[in-house]
C-alpha cells in the first residue's frame, strides 16, 4: 500500500538516491539487505496462505486477521494493515473490527501485503478475480510488473519505469491509475523517495544499486484516476504533539509502538477510540488514509513486488516459486 497522490511527485526530484541508508560498510549494509529478504521470505509465504483463503463467502476481516497473525507467528511484523480492495476500491482498504463483509463471486480482489523485520519492509501485492471476467485486467498490471523489472538496474530512471507500466497497460487497452504510484523503502518508512510513477513523466530520478524500492502498477477500465471515499480504518503517526485530552494521550502510547508505519484502528484498544483517534488527527498527530476508489467505479486491478536494485538487474525480495 502506501501509494501516494502525484502531486508528491516532484519533491523528491533533486534528492540524490543513496543505497538503501546512505553510505556504509559493506558488512553493515548486507546485514539490512538480508533482513528485507527475511521479511520478502516471510511475505511470500503468507501471501501464497492467504489466497487459498479468497473464495466466495469467505470473510474479509477472517483474511485481514490470518495475514497480520501469519506474520507476526512467522517472527514479522505487518509493515501495514492487510489491505483488502475490492472492484473500483484500488488501496487503502481493510476491515473494520466489526465487519462481516465475505467475497463475493464477482469480486475483483486486490490483497496488498507488507511485513516487516526490525523496521525493514518487504511490499507485495496480487489481484485475485473471483468473477472470472477479468483475465486481461489483472494480467495487464501484471505484465506491466514484469515489464518493468526487466529493464530495472543500476541507473534505470523512474521515467522509464512510468513509461514501460504506461504503455503496457495501456496496450491491454486500459488505462493505468495516474495518481497512484510505487515508491521508496527505507527503515520504518514505507513511503520513502523515490515515487515511482505509472505513467511517464517528464521528469524523475536515477536509481541505484542497493536502492530498495516496491513497484506497484494499477490498470483499470475506468477513467484512471482515484479519489478518496469513505471512513478511514487505516492511520499513521505524523508527528507527536503534547495533546491535552486524557483518551488521547492514552492512545498516543499504543499508536507510538507502530514507529510511524501504518496502522488499522481495529488493532488499538476500542475503548473510546472514535473520540482519541479524532482528538490526535485534528491535532495534526495522525493522519488518516481514506480508501481510494477508481473515479469512474472502474474495475482496477493491481500487482506489485518489493526490489533491491542491483548492478545489472534487480532482486525481486517478494517473488514466489512460480515467479
Ligand atoms: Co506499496
Amino acid at each position: 500500500m502506501e501509494v501516494c497522490f502525484i502531486e508528491e511527485i516532484f519533491i523528491d526530484n533533486s534528492r540524490e538516491i543513496k543505497g538503501a541508508e546512505g553510505d556504509m560498510e559493506e558488512e553493515e549494509l548486507e546485514q539490512i539487505l538480508d533482513k528485507y529478504r527475511a521479511a520478502g521470505k516471510i511475505l511470500v509465504e503468507v501471501r501464497e496462505a492467504a489466497l487459498e483463503l479468497v473464495k466466495e463467502g469467505e470473510s474479509l476481516l477472517k483474511v485481514a486477521e490470518f495475514v497480520e497473525g501469519e506474520i507476526r507467528a512467522k517472527g514479522g511484523e505487518p509493515a501495514f494493515p492487510c489491505n483488502i480492495a475490492r472492484n473500483e476500491e484500488a488501496a487503502h482498504a481493510t476491515p473494520s473490527i466489526d465487519d462481516t463483509t465475505v467475497f463475493s463471486a464477482d469480486d475483483v480482489v486486490k490483497i496488498d501485503i507488507g511485513v516487516h523485520i526490525d523496521g525493514y519492509i518487504a511490499d507485495s501485492a496480487v489481484t485475485v478475480d473471483l468473477s472470472g471476467e477479468y483475465g486481461a485486467l489483472v494480467r495487464a498490471s501484471e505484465t506491466a510488473l514484469n515489464e518493468a523489472l526487466k529493464i530495472i538496474r543500476d541507473g534505470v530512471t523512474t521515467i522509464e519505469i512510468g513509461e514501460v507500466i504506461e504503455y503496457t497497460i495501456k496496450d491491454y487497452g486500459y488505462k493505468p491509475v495516474v495518481n497512484l504510484s510505487g515508491h521508496g523503502l527505507l527503515r520504518y518508512n514505507a513511503h520513502a523517495p523515490p515515487t515511482i510513477p505509472n505513467v511517464r513523466y517528464a521528469q524523475g530520478v536515477i536509481l541505484k544499486t542497493n536502492d530498495v524500492i516496491a513497484i506497484e502498477p494499477f490498470a483499470t477500465d475506468g477513467g484512471g484516476k482515484v479519489v478518496e471515499s469513505g471512513n478511514a480504518e487505516i492511520y499513521s503517526l505524523i508527528k507527536e504533539k503534547p495533546v491535552r485530552l486524557r483518551e488521547a494521550r492514552k492512545m498516543l502510547d499504543e499508536i507510538k509502538k507502530y514507529r510511524g508505519l501504518p496502522f488499522a484502528r481495529r488493532w488499538l484498544p476500542q475503548e473510546r477510540l472514535n473520540l482519541a483517534l479524532r482528538s490526535l488527527k485534528n491535532a495534526g498527530v495522525l493522519r488518516d488514509y481514506p480508501v481510494l476508489k477508481e473515479e469512474e467505479k472502474g474495475m482496477v486491478s493491481q500487482a506489485e513486488h518489493t526490489v533491491i536494485i542491483k548492478e545489472d538487474g534487480c532482486e525481486i525480495i517478494t517473488a514466489g516459486n512460480q515467479n
